[in-house]
């Protein structure tokens, strides 16, 4: 069978985790590990069985032996690698966010469109076995229709975890604060399950870590395009922070995920949910990041192979992208009349 040739570009917190994916794949290879600090890219290399690596990730894209390019760089330069790489013929997973604004997100999809390679992008805890267990009892009208849908991110970062990524906390760089970075992941969710959003409201603020620019709390308010009304909290001042909370009603009962495991589920009808054990063990990641990476890049080698879209197409990661560019850009528009 075909074997897919990768290289991971970014050896921070989360390269490894793919590094490690790719390193357990039956069907890829990690070929080269890249990263503009050098020892990192060698170490990631070392560890997981890398052939190479580099510091420059243009080394790679000059390689036609490497077919999939796996961006986990700091946010700004997402949007500008994916297009790179897909001029290149790579196929592209990138982490998430895909963009930091909606233009530029509608780009890197273009690129991968015009350059026919497969675009997927890391909002892995779609796949999560409760996830996928919810979305079809939701479609299957287990909870009747759906009438409103909370999230809550309640984290703790402290001020040297914005310092030692000095990318992080800035608008240019990170493109926001708790609600691109942390919140995405459940703002996503909440869109995966409920539906579009059709209208959004938000209060932000920066109140806990006095050295960034960008949001540590935000109260999201939203009306889905299906009736159903929305709030997600999310802060990352709340030490030593909790699990992830996700809760839905409908007319004909209620969920609660909490973390990536369901904490209730009742149906008016008395159908139970049953959630499938995982597949998968956690990589080295850290418990937040959930245990759906490997799940969602051995769909993306998949998808590559099979010449399918991947289960997170670049499509569905700007869904969140539109929302977000919306609360900022009217949190902009009340800084600039303040
Ligand atoms: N899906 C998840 O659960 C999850 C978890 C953590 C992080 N992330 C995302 O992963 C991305 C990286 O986050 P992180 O926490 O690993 O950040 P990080 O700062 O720890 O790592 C980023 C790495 O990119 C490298 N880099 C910067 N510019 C580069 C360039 N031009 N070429 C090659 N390497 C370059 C840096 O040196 C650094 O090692 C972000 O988009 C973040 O939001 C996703």
């Amino acid at each position: 069978m075909r074997e897919i040739r990768c290289a991971v570009v970014g050896c921070g917190a989360v390269g490894p985790v793919h590094a490690e994916a790719l390193s357990k794949s039956t069907r890829a290879r990690l070929i080269a590990a890249v990263d503009v600090v050098a020892e990192r890219a060698r170490d990631v290399a070392q560890k997981y069985g890398a052939e190479c690596w580099y510091e420059d990730y243009q080394k790679v894209l000059e390689r036609d032996d490497i077919d999939a390019v796996f961006i986990c760089t700091p946010h700004y330069l997402h949007v500008p690698m994916v297009i790179d790489a897909a001029r290149h013929g790579k196929h592209v997973l990138v982490e998430k966010p895909l963009a930091i604004d909606s233009d530029s997100a509608a780009m890197a999809i273009e690129a991968c469109r015009r350059a026919g390679v497969r675009f997927a992008v890391c909002l892995q805890n779609r796949m999560n076995p409760v996830t996928v267990a919810l979305k079809d009892a939701i479609h299957r009208g287990l909870l009747g229709k759906i009438v409103c849908v909370t999230g809550a991110v309640s984290w703790y970062r402290s001020d040297e975890y914005y310092a030692d990524s000095p990318w992080r906390g800035r608008w240019e760089t990170e493109g926001g604060g708790v609600l691109i970075n942390q919140a995405i992941h459940t703002l996503d969710l909440m869109l995966h399950l409920a539906g579009d959003v059709e209208s959004v409201s938000a209060t932000l603020a920066t109140v806990g870590h006095r050295a960034i620019e960008v949001e540590d709390v935000a109260s999201v308010s939203m009306r889905f395009a299906d009736g159903a009304v929305g709030n997600l909290f999310a802060t990352t001042c709340s030490y030593p922070g909790t699990d992830v909370r996700i809760e839905i009603v409908g007319t004909k009962g209620s969920a609660l995920i909490e973390a990536d495991a369901l904490a209730r589920f009742s149906s008016i009808n008395g159908e139970a949910l049953v959630v499938e054990d995982d597949r998968y063990e956690s990589l080295v990641a850290k418990p937040y990041y959930g245990a759906s990476h490997r799940k969602l890049i051995e769909d993306f080698i998949e998808a590559i192979i099979e010449n399918r879209p991947p289960f997170v197409t670049g499509e569905e990661g700007k869904r969140s992208i539109d929302v977000l560019n919306t609360i900022y850009r009217e949190f902009r528009r009340q800084k600039a009349s303040a």
